[in-house]
């Protein structure tokens, strides 16, 4: 929405996707150690957002949110300078009605959502350094209209209180009313388009279940062109790494479609204890150079064979980005040009494999063996010469 920090898609990491409910300070401040250790913040990971669970189930005397007192008992600004001193971002959770998600669906207990007091909790979250809100409507009452007055306020309260705070919206829980797809820009920095993410390449899931990859794939493809900078479709958070479930060669696929379509990239892994081959996934370079180019395109999903499909963007800079995704669980050869993807006219053109950081040169047809649930992933760029370099981390990182 206009006045956001995120210009670039947000870089972070979330408790949920691991931790679910059982979160407390503790694991929150080891994440945000392992954000610096691992090389995640060099990288150009910024945000560590505390989802669902971390509120106490009444508010105080006074009606301001507290934190559950056995779970983050030096309450929330404490842990939020904790993460700041980390040169990191401090996200944080809440929910527009009655309750929160868990509050709800869990039936955890409490009823401490915003309804009412959305200035009040605006205000107390940036009195305690927030810089990353997750709005999660989650209430099964409801329709879009009634949403978008909802989220609505709560923008207006975040930016009332004159701090930049990114705000991530997720509207999803009334699906069924309100149909999955709204471009929702001028409300919102970043909104949900899915249903939950799961850690499964495909899951079956149209509606109302937890969606895999491919099922994401589908849902988030048609709505590119509300994707930009202050303004970012999300895709729901990464599954990389999570409980070890995908194969090196998902890790990859997933990360590099993520990136391509100018998703948040907000990792959901234990980080404390992820392995290299994880780390080397989230971190690489060239990868997180796509993702956070200054043009903020979302990739068009410009030819889909059917079990293999061929997802392009160009860059701010001329060059240009393209995935050769194989969804089948057999190998594939997988073919383009660089026409189809985007790039100009030109006698040549040069290849740079993003991941195995290989380069060669075409006179226009692009096209690589592609593994079983995997990506080959080319920033393409005209004129010839072997494309040796990296792009590295060029402004990477909103709010910088
Ligand atoms: C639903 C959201 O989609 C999840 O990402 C998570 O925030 C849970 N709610 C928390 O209850």
């Amino acid at each position: 929405a206009p006045g956001s920090p995120a210009v670039r898609p947000p870089l972070g990491w979330n408790s949920w996707n691991t931790f679910g409910c059982d979160i407390s300070e503790a694991k929150i401040r080891a994440a945000a150690d392992a954000m610096v250790n691992s090389g995640m913040r060099a990288a150009g990971y910024q945000y560590v957002v505390v989802d669902d669970c971390w509120q106490a189930t009444t508010r105080d005397s006074a009606g301001n949110l507290r934190s559950d007192p056995a779970r983050f008992p030096s309450g929330m600004k404490a842990l939020g300078d904790y993460i700041h001193g980390k040169g990191l971002k401090f996200g944080i959770y809440q929910a527009p009605r009655e309750e929160t998600c868990a509050q709800y669906f869990n039936a955890i207990g409490g009823a401490t959502g915003a309804l009412g007091r959305e200035q009040q909790d605006a205000n107390t979250f940036a009195a305690w350094g927030v810089d990353f809100l997750k709005y999660d409507w989650c209430s099964p009452w409801g329709t879009l209209t009634d949403q978008i007055a909802g989220f609505t306020k709560m923008r207006d309260a975040l930016r009332a209180t004159g701090r930049p705070i990114v705000y991530s919206i997720n509207s999803n829980s009334v699906h069924s009313n309100t149909g999955p797809s709204y471009n929702w820009g001028p409300v919102a920095d970043m909104w949900r388009t899915t249903e939950d993410i799961t850690d499964k390449w495909t899951s079956g899931c149209r509606a109302d279940c937890f969606m895999g990859i491919t099922e994401i794939l589908d849902v988030q493809a048609p709505l590119h062109s509300w994707a930009g900078p202050q303004h970012w479709n999300d895709p729901d958070m990464l599954e990389v790494g999570v409980r070890g479930t995908f194969t090196p060669t998902e890790n990859r696929a997933h990360f590099s479609m993520w990136a391509i379509m100018a998703a948040p990239l907000i990792a959901g892994n234990d980080i404390t204890t992820m392995p290299a081959d994880v780390r080397t996934v989230l971190t690489n370079p060239d990868v997180i150079a796509i993702n956070q180019d200054s043009a903020g395109r979302q990739a068009q999903r410009v030819r889909d064979f059917g079990e293999t499909e061929v997802w392009a963007k160009t860059l701010s800079d001329g060059s240009g980005a393209v995935a050769l995704l194989n969804r089948s669980g057999s190998t594939a050869t997988v073919s383009t040009t660089a026409a189809e993807t985007g790039m100009p006219a030109s006698a040549g053109y040069q290849l740079f494999d993003v991941w195995t950081k290989a380069g060669r040169n075409t006179t226009g047809a692009i096209s690589a063996t592609v593994p079983p649930h995997g990506v080959v992933m080319y920033r393409v760029r005209t004129g010839s010469g072997t494309p040796t370099d990296t792009f590295s981390l060029r402004g990477a990182g909103s709010g910088r």
